[in-house]
């Protein structure tokens, strides 16, 4: 246990980029994320374009969303584009067998979800179905968004009111393929992405295998000595901060226990990220291939009297501590993850945002994410830090985590967290360079863990000035209080 916090700020000498894309984020066919939140159709009182919320791209775009990965998740490998193509009063319905047993009417398709994605100013990451799919379903898919010659399926796009192709580099080869995504082994399903990788066409294709399950290292070893590295442009892991499929526990009215062990989850990213970082290094020395965590966040129970199957939950300051420390994580690991999608944008799982209608409330993981943008594409400052811990009964998790980076102007930014929920931390903080002469900052913190932004009280929580941190010298002397997220700007 360490008697004092204290952290040593080393100038990169590998220069690491910290992949704006680590900042991206997942909308499903699921619950309320697509239609009610997203969309609303045309028809909708709503402000908004072609169906889409203006209030919700105008919100997104403050944050900076860099990429969205569409359209699952498990409903990925049950979907048939071509569904979601022309007239929409001519589509078929399908059944959404993984999320509710809702009927879809496939209104909001590829055109709907591409505009979308212009309109915020985001990179769009496709999902494609290899469950229930085929190798020249994903094949036409492709070139349906992207082909700017002349054949069958860009000339469908271009009867279908499109001219040019859309940009879309982000493919995925299934979702999750060790469960919902077909149960297969990971021998199978590398032989697999293999002949689906192979026909899709074109010169800058960024095509995701789909990754293990948190702690399965065994997925990822045989993905990466079967796949050869001309097919594979990035390997998928998901892990989700919860405490028990069985029993996940209330996403406000927690116990302390369940909040730590909600932590315990979360800071277990550091360990996956090593291991499977480490197995991949094995096979690709020169890290080639990406590491994406296209699934992460926290995930308890629905909210009462909802759709079991929709995965609503509210968000309170537990969310934004596990949204501080894992991007704290991956920045700090930024040489292989060069991707992350939180789960999910809008009304599912750990969202940013949640509707109730015509309003919008920004969660208190809005604020980190917001707070956290300047990292994006900046350059990694690796940390050196010793933490006291936060002590629960017998055990223990580190109280502090930190990140740093320097942007493209050379201004230096650390974001901090302190996950105790009763003490304070005090961290001396020595930087790469005493020339620094202005510092300021932005903090998220209230006084209980359970606190969340309702309907009625949108902006309970939400980043304000941060006064507790002082600049000596090199040296930065910084008081975290319990249950905080904090943002240092350095200018010299
Ligand atoms: O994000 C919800 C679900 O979690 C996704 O559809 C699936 O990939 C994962 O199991």
């Amino acid at each position: 246990n360490a008697q004092q916090n204290t952290a040593v700020i080393r100038a990169g000498q590998n220069k690491t980029v910290i992949s704006k894309y680590i900042y991206s984020h997942f909308a499903e066919h699921l619950g309320r994320c697509i239609y009610g939140g997203f969309y609303v159709g045309d028809t909708s009182k709503i402000p908004n374009t072609a169906g889409v919320r203006n209030d919700i791209v105008a919100a997104l775009k403050k944050m900076k969303i860099p990429s969205l990965r569409w359209p699952g998740g498990c409903f990925a490998d049950t979907y048939h584009w071509k569904d979601g193509i022309g007239p929409k009063d001519k589509r078929p319905s399908i059944v959404n067998k993984w999320w509710g047993g809702v009927t879809e009417d496939n209104s909001f398709g590829t055109h709907d979800f591409l505009n979308m994605c212009e309109l915020l100013n985001t990179d769009p990451y496709l999902a494609g179905n290899i469950g229930s799919g085929t190798v020249q379903e994903l094949a036409d898919w492709v070139q349906y968004v992207s082909s700017d010659n002349k054949n069958p399926m860009s000339n469908l796009r271009r009867e279908n009111g499109r001219d040019k192709p859309w940009d879309v580099r982000f493919w995925g080869v299934g979702n999750e393929a060790w469960g919902c995504g077909g149960n297969m082994t990971p021998e199978y399903y590398a032989n697999e992405f293999k002949k689906y990788a192979t026909f899709m066409t074109g010169d800058k294709l960024f095509r995701i295998a789909s990754g293990a399950n948190s702690a399965d290292y065994h997925w990822t070893e045989t993905l990466m000595k079967i796949i050869p590295s001309h097919l594979v442009e990035g390997v998928a892991l998901h892990h989700y901060s919860v405490i028990d499929w069985n029993k996940k526990g209330p996403a406000v009215k927690y116990t302390e226990d369940q909040y730590f062990r909600t932590m315990k989850s979360a800071l277990f990213m550091e360990e996956l990220v090593t291991k499977h970082s480490a197995i991949m290094d094995k096979y690709d020395p020169q890290k080639k291939i990406a590491l994406v965590v296209d699934e992460w966040g926290g995930w308890y129970d629905v909210e009462e009297g909802t759709n079991p199957g929709f995965l609503f939950q509210q968000n309170t300051m537990r969310d934004a501590l596990i949204a501080g420390v894992t991007l704290n994580i991956f920045n700090n690991h930024a040489d292989r993850v060069r991707m992350a999608n939180l789960a999910q944008a809008i009304n599912v799982l750990q969202a940013v945002i949640l509707t109730d209608k015509e309003k919008m409330i920004l969660t208190p993981t809005y604020h980190v994410l917001e707070m956290y943008n300047v990292h994006q594409d900046a350059t990694l400052l690796p940390v050196e830090l010793t933490t006291k811990d936060y002590v629960f009964g017998n055990e223990k998790l580190p109280a502090v985590s930190v990140s740093a980076s320097a942007d493209k102007a050379g201004v230096t930014h650390i974001t901090l967290t302190n996950i105790d929920p009763k003490n304070a931390q005090e961290i001396e903080i020595t930087l790469d360079t005493s020339a620094y002469k202005n510092l300021t900052g932005r903090i998220l913190t209230s006084k209980t863990l359970q606190d969340y932004n309702s309907f009625s009280t949108p902006d309970k929580l939400k980043s304000v000035a941060f006064k507790e941190a002082s600049l000596k010298g090199g040296k930065l002397k910084v008081k975290l209080p319990p249950i905080s997220v904090v943002v240092l700007e350095l200018k010299k």
